[in-house]
């Protein structure tokens, strides 16, 4: 989501006649994109902002920053880092050009934090994407789940669903680019409820969501993600569509946060873990081979070793092809905050390294599975390692690395798989 926000940001810019420089040392303007879902990342920003304060202090840069924690601390980042004068509120991206304008013309501090406008455009210039090949196209945006852990209903704001006809337009628009992969995004995709679902076939059952991947498959973009679904709002029709839509990629990220279903209620996650495990039978039972990656945090206020072992053995009923563990970081203004009975952080530690050795016992058996198969990958890069070999993603979401060339770039390919890494294959072109 913050790419997407940083592609939108760069667009209206340029519209209005900036220029966006490589180098941050030698601009003129220096925007800092944030997020705050945990506390580590939100003390990043204030340090790199103190690394730019001695040429803003000169008077060489005017310093803003955007995003979540722009949202959340609002003035009072002026406070903390002195050397910002603007702060530019998670819906107030589009406004970020007459934010800019005001501060340099009237030499004074500026803060937006207010609500999107209507009729405010969603378009990002093709130029600006983070890549030709693959585009991240948001459909919703906000949270209403108010999970008790999470400030991100309180950054974001209340959900809203964009336009099915601006999605497809969007899609179409990049296929005419040649982009070949889309990623529906959003916080939660499958809550998708648009005003109007005008352009959505109607499928008995359906919900808006299935329907808009449906309609979705129907541009013929060649490949279609998805990414964050909520578990209570994942349905089988979902799976459905899927079956039956070749283009919507083998991929879930299905969040489950814990295998306990004590920590599930404290979490506020509106499900148990037995709901939880439907919807992975659904996916299991897919008549495709989807992959399925999840969301974990240990050491959530009051998670006994009891609680914890509950997790692991979700985590091994569930065989994810890859899992995100992350220890629980309080933020202020949540209802998690105010709870007592705190993990320590060594046992947090020690959690997530024991969760973490589980994790990666499943996927090398899952990666090895892998080995003598044949995988359709879309060429992205160059691997990390060489100049000589490529590097993309697979329809299940695998990283596969090749020997191969640059003009292989941004297509589809066929790779037979060789040999599995902990995070990542390794494969010959057919
Ligand atoms: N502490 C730790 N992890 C969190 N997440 C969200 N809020 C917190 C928090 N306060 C994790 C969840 C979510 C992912 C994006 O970040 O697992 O799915
Ligand atoms: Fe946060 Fe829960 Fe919303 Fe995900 S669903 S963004 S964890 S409140």
């Amino acid at each position: 989501m913050n790419v997407a926000d940083s592609e939108r940001a760069a667009t209206r810019l340029r519209h209005s006649g900036f220029a966006i420089s490589e180098d941050s040392s030698s601009a003129d303007v220096v925007i800092f994109n944030t997020c705050a879902v945990r506390a580590k990342a939100q003390q990043k920003v204030f340090n790199r902002i103190g690394v730019t304060r001695h040429s803003a202090q000169n008077g060489h840069q005017l310093i803003g920053v955007m995003g979540c924690v722009a949202q959340l601390e609002g003035e009072g980042i002026f406070a903390q880092a002195p050397s910002v004068r603007m702060i530019i509120g998670t819906q107030a991206t589009d406004r970020l050009p007459s934010i800019i304008e005001k501060a340099l013309t009237r030499d004074e501090r500026i803060l937006d934090v207010a609500q999107r406008r209507e009729g405010e455009v969603w378009d990002v210039s093709f130029s600006e994407r983070h890549s030709p090949h693959v585009a991240f196209v948001p459909i919703i945006e906000g949270c209403n789940k108010f999970c008790s852990y999470c400030i991100v209903p309180y950054s974001r704001g209340r959900e809203r669903s964009r336009a099915a006809s601006e999605i497809i337009a969007e899609i179409n628009g990049l296929m005419r680019h040649g982009t070949k992969e889309v990623h529906l995004i959003g916080q939660n995709v499958n809550s998708y409820r648009p005003h109007s679902i005008a352009g959505l076939e109607q499928v008995s059952g359906a919900t808006p969501f299935s329907r808009l991947l449906r309609a979705v498959a129907a541009t013929k973009m060649p490949r279609i993600k998805f990414t964050t679904s909520f578990p209570r709002d994942f349905h089988s029709d979902i799976v459905a569509a899927m079956d039956e839509n070749g283009s919507l990629c083998e991929w879930v990220h299905l969040p489950v946060q814990s295998g306990s279903d004590r920590m599930l209620r404290l979490m506020r996650r509106g499900y148990s873990s037995v709901d939880y495990l439907k919807r992975v039978d659904y996916i299991k039972r897919s008549t495709r081979n989807i992959s399925l990656t999840s969301d974990v945090i240990v050491g959530f206020p009051g998670e006994t070793q009891q609680d914890f072992e509950d997790t692991m053995r979700l985590v091994r009923l569930c065989r994810y092809d890859g899992l995100y563990i992350f220890k629980y970081s309080e933020r202020k203004g949540t209802p998690a905050a105010t709870m007592s009975d705190t993990v320590s952080e060594s046992d947090k530690t020690a959690r997530f390294l024991s969760l973490e050795n589980i994790q990666e016992k499943i996927q090398e058996e899952i990666y090895t599975s892998y080995v003598g198969r044949e995988l359709s990958v879309l060429v992205e890069g160059h691997s990390s390692k060489s100049m000589e070999s490529m590097t993309g993603h697979s329809t299940c979401h695998k990283v596969v690395n090749f020997l191969g060339k640059d003009d292989l770039l941004g297509q589809i390919v066929s790779v037979r798989i060789t040999e599995a890494k902990s995070h990542s294959l390794w494969g010959e072109l057919v």
